[in-house]
């Protein structure tokens, strides 16, 4: 059993019902908290309390609870995925937090990613982004191709491996003050602009999806660097450079 003794927090959380209605600030007391218990869990115990006082629980995200699926977006003390690096919200701890802080809970704000309920927000804007993305040209008939036909630099495969960790949470959009969803699409462009096998649709790739970008209503860049210090998996900037290259050459010389 751990020695550390509970924890007794303030948390001030976001309430609003659903979409049309206001929301606001809802303040909650939770006692003996464990500092090995995860943020989730200690949303949980707050949500077995509410229900046992008749009232209801918090809606928040969450599903693999091991910093995979991207789903667990909460804007914790001002930072996306609270205090902590490259750890997304179920993967911090509550011995991050000291005995009689108060916690503020809120959910990712952003136009493109309305509320839904308290702190779940609408994501789907980037599905419709990644949809715009198509696919990627595979020969499938016959044999199966060998996975190590088509050389590829080990630099570029690295860097398009490291693109394709981004788990899509949305933690950039939240803390850039523009709102942008430059880290996200350029990830996506990069996993697959690096690759030999990404090249054939790459034009046609990197203008839908900054097309349908902008019509979700995400924000400009402007180079604060903010979302790269708050991506739970450490997405470089480096790719928005690599996407602007990337626009720029499929929008100047056309195809
Ligand atoms: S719940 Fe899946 S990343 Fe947090």
């Amino acid at each position: 059993m751990s020695a550390n003794k509970g924890l007794n927090l303030t948390l001030k959380v976001w309430r609003q019902k659903s979409q049309k209605e206001k929301g606001q600030m809802e303040t909650y007391q939770v006692s003996d908290i464990s500092p090995d218990s995860s943020f989730l869990e200690m949303m949980d115990i707050l949500n077995e309390q509410l229900i046992e006082e008749g009232k209801e629980p918090v809606a928040f995200d969450h599903d693999c609870r091991e910093g995979i699926c991207g789903s667990c977006s909460m804007y914790i003390n001002g930072e996306a995925h609270g205090p902590g690096r490259e750890i997304t919200t179920c993967q911090l701890h509550m011995r991050e937090f000291k005995n009689g802080d108060t916690i503020y809970i809120e959910p990712w704000r952003a136009k493109a990613f309305p509320v839904i309920k308290d702190l779940v927000v609408d994501r789907s804007a980037f599905d419709r982004i990644m949809a715009a993305g198509g696919f990627i040209s595979v020969n499938t008939s016959g044999n199966t191709q060998d996975a190590n036909a088509i050389p590829i630099e080990k630099a570029n495969a690295d860097k398009a491996f490291d693109a394709a960790t981004c788990i899509g949470c949305g933690a950039c959009v939240a803390s850039c003050k523009n709102a942008s969803a430059m880290l996200f699409v350029s990830a996506k462009v990069s996993q697959f602009a690096l690759l030999p096998q990404g090249r054939v649709e790459a034009k046609e790739r990197v203008r839908n999806m900054v097309k349908v970008m902008d019509e979700e209503g995400f924000g400009n860049c402007s180079n604060t660097g903010a979302c790269e210090v708050e991506c739970p998996k450490g997405i470089s900037i480096e790719n928005i450079a690599r996407m602007n290259r990337e626009y720029l050459n499929a929008t100047l010389k056309g195809e």
